[in-house]
């Protein structure tokens, strides 16, 4: 149900990113076949961002998981640092990253970058996330740029 207030029509715009074809979701855009390594992929999110710039980042990537924990974390890891690295470039000022990682020993890079560039930063575990999954969520708000460096 909606809550009191809340429009009743939906507004904003959701480009969905992905390596792999998605099938249509009514209402969202999609660009894939796209990598979001491939340094020409925030050109061509910006190409069809209205506006050119996300109010929020949202990322439930991963890479297809090999078993060794390590490896699987540490590619996660660098795929969320990748993706952070748009931000300059796609995210609005104020605007929110919220990612999802496996937990391990190179959390701390990732929680070390999202505290230069944003006001706020808390790792979550989510409800719906089992209890026996390594699966942990940063939610970094009010983006601010590289120590400030984003024009406000
Ligand atoms: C856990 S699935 C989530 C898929 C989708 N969001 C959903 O909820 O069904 C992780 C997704 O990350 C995508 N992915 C992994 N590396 C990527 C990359 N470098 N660029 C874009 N997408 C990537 C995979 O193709 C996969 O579909
Ligand atoms: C995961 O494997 C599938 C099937 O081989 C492939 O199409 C896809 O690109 C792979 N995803 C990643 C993130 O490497």
């Amino acid at each position: 149900m909606r809550p009191p207030g809340y429009p009743s029509s939906p507004v904003g715009f959701v480009l969905g990113v992905d390596l792999l074809h998605i099938f249509p979701v009514e209402g969202a855009t999609f660009l894939c076949p796209a990598d979001v390594t491939d340094p020409r992929t925030s050109q061509r999110i910006l190409e069809v961002l209205p506006g050119g710039r996300a109010d929020v980042i949202l990322s439930d990537m991963a890479p297809n998981a090999t078993g060794f924990r390590d490896l699987d974390h540490d590619r996660l890891i660098s795929l969320c640092l990748t993706l952070l690295s748009m931000t300059p470039d796609i995210l609005q000022p104020r605007g929110t990253f919220l990612c999802k990682t496996w937990a391990g020993s190179q959390s701390h890079r990732l929680q070390r970058r999202l505290t230069e560039e944003f006001q706020n930063v808390r790792i979550i575990k989510p409800e719906a996330s089992r209890k026996e999954s390594s699966e942990v969520y940063f939610l970094a708000t009010q983006y601010q740029g590289r120590k400030g460096a984003v024009k406000q």
